[in-house]
């Protein structure tokens, strides 16, 4: 059984072409004129791209006292309604808990998704035994990347101590470390500030996190990783000086990489001074949104280079949970969706208005994510061999954004109201159809685990400061060049 993509034109990361694709085991097995198999999906006035990959999501995510809503069923399809195709979870220890343990825990939540998956492993917490785990869970567990949230201080942030250990392990490894980078000491400051002083509504949260925190501590963290002889992915990039500090040491030589969210692109600040508590509790997230200047800087990177990733950072929380921050800004849970809307929300206020290429749409939103996590071209790519993870895209087909008719299990949606031209026709995930004009025909556990080797270790012995001995020319030979 093959199906074949009719009449369509195929447009990848570097190339935009008329084509037909034809499918067969899951995977692309010819591309060119005149192809016939057993089905055909007619792609006429459509763009074939590789499906999204959002590299960024916390689906049933233990989180600030509850779970986030959408799970690995849910959340991916939401994904797939929205052309994504893959999604990269956080496995994250509590602090004190052993990293095999909760990954194991978040297998167990990922059997039921509904598109591939890979995760991410947090370092919550610094031990040898945490030493020892992470190399099981690069070598065994296939899983090159390891985050660190420099925030939500008592709780998942680490120290600059543990960071520069882990760091330095992750350099030994060939893995990638992620960071949330903002100064979780500074905020737990203003928040309290904040607090003392009688702010206690949504509004609160932005004060609480200036564009300054997260500057500073993106500039940490290249610092720290250009001393550990390692790369580094800044995650959520959502601000100018974050931005500078990221294509600053880009301009060095240094493999530094910046994760705008679409929330951020698309929406500001003044989110937060709605007169509705509920409006603007269900916007808090970290870092929150920002002002036009910052929007202006976030998109010339994604133009330009100096940014390579758009993600979601999708992790929903009902009313009803938001609610639990009713008298005090801290206790709302933090975090926004943006799985289904991510790809037709960058469409339509990035390509329809000019400021970036379809070619860059397919880079930021699919391409160079695999190339940085090193699943290309597995993954992001159309070519014979590359998995049949596809969008057919239909540029006219328009929809108003309506919690109504979305696939996440919240009940509202940040992006409400907003008209986007740009949507799948299809959604092909390993070559089943998952989307097909906007009917959902997704595939509970369909979904299998994408594993994602080491890049060239470093090496074996960097585990010390006294060993690193040139960090910026070790820095360059620890990860191949992705061209991203
Ligand atoms: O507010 C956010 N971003 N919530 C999700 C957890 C995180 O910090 O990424
Ligand atoms: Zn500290
Ligand atoms: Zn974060
Ligand atoms: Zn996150």
């Amino acid at each position: 059984m093959s199906t074949v993509i009719k009449g369509g034109t195929i447009v990848t990361a570097d190339l935009t072409y008329k084509a037909d694709v034809k499918v067969e085991g899951g995977k692309i097995v010819e591309i060119g004129p005149n192809l016939s198999g057993t089905e055909t999906l007619d792609a006429t006035g459509c763009y074939i791209m590789p499906g999204g990959i959002d590299p960024h999501t916390h689906l049933e995510m233990p989180f600030m006292g509850t779970y986030s809503s959408d799970d690995f069923e849910s959340g991916t399809r939401a994904a797939l309604a929205g052309g994504t195709t893959m999604v990269v979870d956080f496995a994250l220890p509590s602090p004190g808990q052993s990293l095999l343990e909760a990954l194991t825990m978040w297998d167990n939540k990922s059997t039921r998704a509904n598109c591939d998956y890979s995760f991410h492993m947090a370092i919550t917490w610094w031990s040898e035994q945490v030493f020892n785990e992470m190399e099981a869970i690069v070598k065994d567990k296939g899983i090159n990347t390891f985050k660190h949230f420099m925030a939500y201080k008592g709780a998942l942030m680490v120290d600059d101590d543990e960071m520069f250990s882990s760091f330095q392990r992750c350099a030994a490894l060939g893995a990638l470390p992620l960071v949330h980078a903002e100064n979780g000491d500074v905020v737990a400051q203003l928040q309290a500030k904040l607090l003392a002083e009688g702010n206690s509504g949504p509004e609160a949260h932005a004060y609480s996190r200036p564009a300054e925190v997260e500057g500073e501590a993106t500039n940490r963290a290249i610092m720290i990783a250009d001393m550990a002889g390692c790369p580094v992915y800044v995650v959520h990039t959502s601000c100018e000086q974050a931005h500078e500090a990221i294509r600053r040491a880009r301009a060095k030589g240094m493999r530094v990489f910046g994760e705008p969210l679409i929330q951020h692109l698309t929406l500001d600040e003044t989110e937060y001074f709605s007169k509705d508590w509920d409006h603007a509790a269900r916007r808090v997230m970290s870092p929150p949104f920002r002002n036009k200047r910052h929007q202006d800087s976030l998109w010339a990177g994604l133009a330009s280079g100096s940014l390579q990733v758009v993600a979601t950072d999708h992790c929903a929380f009902t009313t009803a949970q938001k609610r639990f921050g009713v008298g005090d800004f801290t206790k709302i849970p933090n975090g926004t969706g943006g799985l289904e809307d991510r790809m037709p929300m960058l469409w339509t206020y990035g390509v329809n208005t000019g400021r970036i290429t379809m070619n860059e749409f397919v880079a930021v939103t699919s391409t160079n994510i695999a190339k940085i996590l090193n699943i290309y071209p597995k993954k992001g790519a159309i070519l014979v061999g590359a998995d049949a993870d596809l969008v057919v895209w239909d540029p006219k087909r328009s929809k108003t954004i309506a919690a109504n008719s979305q696939q996440s299990a919240i009940d509202y949606n940040v992006f409400e109201g907003k008209t986007v031209t740009g949507l799948p026709r299809f959604t092909l995930t390993r070559g089943v159809v998952a989307i097909e004009e906007g009917a959902v025909k997704t595939q509970e556990g369909h979904g299998e685990f994408v594993r994602r080797d080491p890049f060239p270790a470093v090496s074996t012995a960097l585990s010390t400061w006294k060993e690193v001995t040139a960090p910026r020319a070790v820095q360059r030979s620890g990860i191949p060049a992705t061209g991203v």
